[in-house]
């Protein structure tokens, strides 16, 4: 369904974020349905051989098969799409597989690619294993945006980043290392899944691929897995699409279902899980028992102004340390703030309505070893906590009762 709005003065404009949120992607059926419906079917029935050989060829776009194309996730495709302000959009199974995906399209043995020291560390293990497949990987601070200048080589396929970084939100200069991308020919891709479409449009600063994993924000209600990709139509559907139809990290109809349900209400989620992190990052930085936070909402970040200049809020992570004489004495404090809290979940997912609180250095970036870890700045006491939608007081109470162990 159309969402571009003709104000009776002949002028055309799009309609705003929340409004697209909500009704951008529905293409409904002869049944008239308000809600969108779920075709959770593998493959598409033709009239005729003659339609099928069309369908296979392409000369009729209809749908084929599920692994290719499907119309639940064509609809939470093109809502995405609308919020990321992008020609194209491919789904996936998850965040990382996104982010393969990305890469193995654009990469083959001998192929260089620049990304950030900075990132999740799932995304730090795939960029190991593709080195096994000769595809070399440089390194480099994102707060340094001429260090991607000099990493480049004549065989650089891909920069990539995520802003605000997890878990310690540091923010990426995004229209400064696009500049160096485009100059240099070379795409920028970079996750942003942290803030989401409602708090940042990668695309308009300069950025060629989005990549996110929906089961953060776009869920926003830890209960699916899933992923995209966005961008120029010419890179999603003639080099990202055979990709991924071929190798399959398909997103399941049901999955894109409960996502197209999850961004309704993206707007208002966003919104309040920033006031509420912006909040307890404030009510953090004054508690005796923590040594700094880190919340690019708050003015002591290290990039506030740059935060404030790319992103319309702070986001929801708020990564603070607490203190200890060394390593092993403030991973002690930080585990026993964490099992001292009672409201907050421990888990490592983010992007939940439900406030989570995880320990980095021993869950999502263990597996990258102390080296890599030391590098990204990761440290043992160092809480992350994914700020969801409860009420503030009740948060604040439950971090003073952790905090007071520490
Ligand atoms: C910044 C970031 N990117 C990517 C991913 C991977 O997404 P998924 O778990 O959906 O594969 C995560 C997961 O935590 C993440 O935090």
């Amino acid at each position: 369904m159309g969402t571009q709005r003709d104000d009776g003065d002949g002028a055309v404009r799009q309609p705003g974020l929340d409004t697209q949120a909500v009704r951008t992607g529905i293409e409904r059926t002869a049944y008239q349905e308000h809600s969108e419906p779920i075709f959770l079917s593998s493959s598409f029935v033709f009239e005729s051989a003659a339609q099928a050989a069309a369908r296979f060829s392409g000369d009729d776009p209809g749908f084929v098969y599920s692994r290719a194309s499907n119309p639940t996730v064509t609809a939470f495709q093109n809502r995405l799409a609308a919020l990321e302000g992008a020609e194209a959009c491919v789904a996936t199974a998850s965040g990382m597989s996104a982010i393969m995906a990305v890469v193995m399209s654009l990469t083959a043995t001998g192929a260089h690619v620049v990304a950030a020291r900075e990132l999740f560390g799932a995304t730090l293990q795939m960029f190991g294993i593709l080195e096994r497949f000769g595809v070399a990987v440089s390194y480099v601070r994102v707060t340094e945006p001429d260090a991607w200048r000099a990493a480049l080589r004549p065989e650089t396929r891909l920069f990539y980043l995520e802003s605000p970084s997890n878990p310690l939100t540091t923010v990426a200069d995004l229209r400064a290392i696009s500049a160096i991308a485009r100059a240099a020919g070379v795409p920028l891709a970079v996750d942003n899944c942290a803030c989401s479409p409602i708090l940042q449009r990668p695309l308009e600063l300069g950025v060629d691929i989005v990549v996110h994993s929906a089961t953060k924000y776009l869920d926003g209600q830890g209960r699916v897995m899933g992923g995209a990709v966005l961008g120029a139509r010419a890179y999603i559907e003639e080099t990202l699409l055979p990709f991924v139809r071929t190798t399959g990290p398909t997103l399941s109809a049901f999955n894109a279902w409960v996502l197209l349900k999850g961004m309704e209400t993206l707007g208002l989620r966003m919104e309040r899980q920033s006031a509420n992190a912006l909040a307890l990052a404030g009510w953090l930085e004054a508690h005796p028992a923590v040594a700094r936070v880190l919340y690019p909402g708050l003015a002591s970040h290290p990039q506030h102004a740059l935060a404030m200049s790319q992103q319309r809020t702070g986001g929801a992570v708020v990564a603070f340390e607490v203190r200890g004489a060394d390593e092993d004495e403030r991973r002690a404090a930080a585990w026993r703030v964490i099992d001292h809290c009672r409201l907050l979940s421990i888990t490592a997912n983010l992007g939940d309505v439900k406030t989570t609180i995880t320990h980095p250095a021993s869950t999502t970036h263990a597996r990258v070893g102390p080296e890599v870890r030391a590098a990204a700045g990761i440290g043992e006491g160092l809480i992350r906590i994914a700020v969801g939608v409860e009420n503030l007081e009740d948060l604040a109470a439950d971090l003073a009762r952790g905090l007071e162990s520490a």
